[in-house]
Parts: C-alpha cells; sequence; structure tokens
C-alpha cells in the first residue's frame, strides 16, 4: 500500500478551496491508501499568528479534519510542531536546498509581495520544510491543491541531491495528486486570484463554518459575467468566474465541468446560483455541525492529537535517524531521540 503525506497550515478557519483541493480527497483517499495528515503549525509561523489564536486554530482545524471524514485509527492525524523529526531533517534540508531553486518559488513572491526585505527567512525556506515532512516518512503521494504543485518539484528536486551527493538512493520520488475540476478554486470576487484564507476580504470566500444564510449571500454576490452558462467546456474560455462556479459544482456533485453544462447551460447566473448554493449547503452544513461536535470537547482532539504524534514519530524517527547517520552526524548513544 503507498503511503499518503499530506499538511494543511492552522492559519485560520479552512475555505471551500482547501476542502475542494484538499480535505476531501485526503478523507476519499483512506480508502486504499495508508495516510498520515498534519496540521503543519511549525508553517503557520512563516507569518505572525497570535500565541493563543494559534493553539486554538490548530484544534479547529484538527476538529475540520476530523469532521470531514478524516478516520484517525485507522490513519494518522497529528500536529507538526509535536514530531521534532520534521525540524531535523529541515535543516539537513535547508543545507541541500540551493537558493536558486527557492527563489522560482512563485508562492512566496505573491506572499512577500513588495515587502519582501521585512517577511520572514521561514516564507522563504518554508517548501523546504515542507519537502522534509513528506520524506520524513518516505511517503510517495501527495494530495494537494494546484497551488502546491512547484512545492512538491523542488520537493523532487531536494531528494534527488540528497541521494546524488550522499550517493544513496533513499529518499523516493513523490507524485503530486491534484484532484478534480475544483484543484484551484478562485475567488467568489476575483476569478484571477485563487480562493484565500488570508483574503482581506471575507466575501471572496466559502468558509467551512458559514451558515446556510451567509452561503446564500455570497454566492449571490459572487463575481459573474453578463453572459448565460454555455453548453459545453470550450465555452468557459476567457470566463474565469464562470469557470469557477462551474467547477465548484462538478467537484460538489462528483462529475465534471462538461455534464455540469450539458445540464446548466443556457441558464443566467441568478437560476444557477441558486441550485450551487443548496448544494453547497448540502454538503457543509453536516461539516460545520460536526466540527462543533468536536469542539465542544478539546480533551478529545487533543487524545487523537496526542497518539497521531506518538504514531506519527514511530514511523519518521528511524528514517531520520538514518538520513542524520548518512550526513555524518556522530551519534552520541543515549542522547537523542529516535537514534539506534
Ligand atoms: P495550505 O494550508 O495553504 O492549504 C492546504 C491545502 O489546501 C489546498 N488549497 C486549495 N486547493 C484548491 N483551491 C484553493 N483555492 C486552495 N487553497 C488551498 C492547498 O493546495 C493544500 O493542499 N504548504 C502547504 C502545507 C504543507 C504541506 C506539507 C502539503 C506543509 N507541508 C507537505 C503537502 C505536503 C500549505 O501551506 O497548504
Amino acid at each position: 500500500m503507498q503511503r499518503i503525506f499530506s499538511g494543511i497550515q492552522p492559519s485560520g478557519i479552512p475555505t471551500l478551496g482547501n476542502y475542494l483541493g484538499a480535505m476531501r480527497n485526503w478523507a476519499a483517499l483512506q480508502h486504499d491508501h495508508e495516510c498520515i495528515y498534519c496540521v503543519v503549525d511549525l508553517h503557520a509561523i512563516t507569518q505572525w499568528q497570535e500565541p493563543a489564536d494559534l493553539a486554538r486554530q490548530t484544534r479547529e482545524m484538527a476538529a475540520s479534519l476530523l469532521a470531514c471524514g478524516i478516520d484517525p485509527r485507522a490513519h494518522i492525524l497529528f500536529n507538526q510542531s509535536a514530531v521534532p523529526a520534521h525540524a531535523r531533517l529541515g535543516w539537513i534540508f535547508y543545507c541541500v536546498t540551493r537558493l536558486g531553486w527557492l527563489n522560482r518559488m512563485t508562492q512566496f513572491k505573491d506572499k512577500a509581495g513588495k515587502d519582501r526585505e521585512n517577511v520572514s527567512a521561514g516564507l522563504y525556506i518554508y517548501p523546504s520544510l515542507m519537502a522534509a515532512d513528506i520524506l520524513a516518512y518516505h511517503a510517495t503521494r501527495v494530495p494537494v491543491g494546484e497551488d502546491q504543485r512547484q512545492h512538491l518539484e523542488l520537493a523532487n528536486d531536494i531528494a534527488q541531491k540528497f541521494n546524488h551527493d550522499y550517493g544513496v538512493e533513499f529518499f523516493p520520488h513523490i507524485e503530486p495528486l491534484i484532484m478534480g475540476p475544483a484543484a484551484r478554486v478562485m475567488s467568489l470576487r476575483d476569478g484571477t486570484r485563487k480562493m484565500s484564507k488570508s483574503d482581506a476580504s471575507d466575501q471572496s470566500r466559502i468558509n467551512l463554518n458559514d451558515d446556510a444564510d451567509m452561503i446564500a449571500a455570497k454566492i449571490r454576490r459572487a463575481k459573474t459575467d453578463a453572459e448565460p452558462l454555455p453548453g459545453e467546456a470550450e465555452g468557459l474560455e476567457g470566463r474565469p468566474e464562470a469557470r469557477n462556479l462551474v467547477g465548484i459544482f462538478a467537484a460538489l456533485t462528483d462529475t465534471d465541468h462538461a455534464s455540469v453544462l450539458r445540464e446548466h447551460g443556457g441558464r443566467g447566473f441568478g437560476a444557477f446560483k441558486e441550485s450551487l448554493t443548496a448544494l453547497l449547503v448540502e454538503k457543509l452544513a453536516p461539516i460545520a455541525s460536526e466540527t462543533t461536535r468536536w469542539l465542544n470537547d478539546p480533551g478529545a482532539i487533543e487524545a487523537v492529537l496526542r497518539d497521531g504524534a506518538a504514531r506519527a514519530a514511530a514511523l519518521c524517527d528511524p528514517i531520520v535517524a538514518e538520513a542524520e547517520r548518512l550526513v555524518g552526524f556522530l551519534s552520541v548513544q543515549g542522547v537523542k531521540a529516535g537514534r539506534a
């Protein structure tokens, strides 16, 4: 069985983009993979997080994942800072990664914007920690949204350079799993920008805890163009907002753009938006209520994360210890957890 690893930042309420691009695929993949899912709090602090909020958001993200159907007994769910091997392998990878590679990362350019001199070094180097997250488990498949593709290519470059530099075949090749018609959900206000937890406008996104009225209002106000929906997928060319709403509809009904348009082509956006709202409410309301149920029992969430961290550490400690041996670190018996 192939081993899967993926992560999500606890930097706010998950959006419909996180759900369709990642979380629901994570749940589906549990049937035929060994899955390790991580709430990546080390990644979250690459941008300032209020300490009290970070702990709460970590619990909330775990609750959302459990509500989306992650099974913490059959698989592993934990928070990244609880397993120190991520940071240990991260450091080794910082020394393998070339600056030229990081300079090509488009997400850094987007997030840093014009304020490059003033963002954290962590934000710049974070794709190397992401490589360590995955490779610490020798995981080979990584379900993510389209925006993470470039980071996974970098992870393969890092693995290959490590293997080359140390003359080993130690780290495997990893394969991105970028699935379905909503691998890149766009902002409801601007079809050329990604839907994001950190967008200043709450109207730009559906949050997984939005109630039916909020969902209806956001979809009603979502930007569209003046034409009715086309009858075929080619007609979405040059119409990013229409493509986005059709893609969301397709993902929620497990179909594709073409079959949504076969049914809804020719309709105006008013009617289509009503159908989309009903569908969103039907799919998201149970997740919101299940999340609330988990959040009413923070002790149970923490028990899941504690157990997950122990099982995650048991898998990655020997792999990271071997990477440290390959690098030439002197192993002082009994001093470092996980070293033989
Ligand atoms: P993060 O927290 O930004 O996003 C978590 C997951 O949600 C996906 N996603 C989207 N998919 C479709 N449309 C969108 N608008 C959208 N917004 C977000 C992301 O692609 C991602 O799959 N660096 C990662 C977390 C990470 C990780 C890892 C992922 C850390 N270590 C190792 C995989 C493997 C991140 O910041 O994701």
